[in-house]
């Protein structure tokens, strides 16, 4: 079994980069790994969590974007069918603490997913919901967001995280 690591995973960990493998089961294993990915990230706390960020490197996201965080959405080898809009909106990320900037994604994603039960489902997001898939889909190929950015506002931000980490 994937053992997750209780602390967050931070820029510049080599391990964040590593692309992570497809699920090829989904078994009480990997619902154990998504119940505790999900304690990780409401203690964090914040809305989204995958896989490389606490070193399990399989294709597995949990997200709560709702007001009571009551409304965990678990993700198993997720895959974005389409996409269409665009709209840019203030990101940060749990293993690149400190810094948020603005990130231009697509607006509206179709998904399709295995669920937390490996039922596969398709359904559509927008608006916060939208970004956060993309932005942990992100994380389940080695990306950050900060990749996203000019090149002037990278070179800010990795001045900003290299002195936080020195
Ligand atoms: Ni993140």
């Amino acid at each position: 079994m994937a053992k997750v690591n209780n602390n967050i995973l931070v820029y510049p960990d080599p391990r964040l980069r590593k692309k992570a493998e497809l699920v090829d089961e989904v078994n009480d294993d990997i619902r154990e790994t998504l119940d505790q990915m999900l304690d990780i990230m409401y203690k964090a706390p914040g809305i989204g969590l995958a896989g490389p960020q606490v070193n399990v490197h399989k294709r597995v996201v949990v997200i709560d974007v709702s007001e009571e965080k009551d409304t965990p959405l678990y993700l198993i080898n997720p895959q974005i069918l389409s996409s269409s809009g665009s709209e840019v909106t203030e990101e940060g990320c749990l293993s690149v603490p400190g810094i948020s900037e603005k990130v231009k994604r697509a607006a509206e994603v179709k998904v399709r997913t295995l669920n937390y039960y490996g039922k596969e489902i398709e359904f559509d997001a927008d608006g916060l919901l939208a970004v956060c898939i993309q932005h942990e889909l992100d994380h389940l190929d080695g990306h950050l967001f900060i990749d996203r950015l000019s090149s002037l506002k990278r070179g800010r931000a990795k001045k900003k995280l290299e002195k936080q980490t020195n």
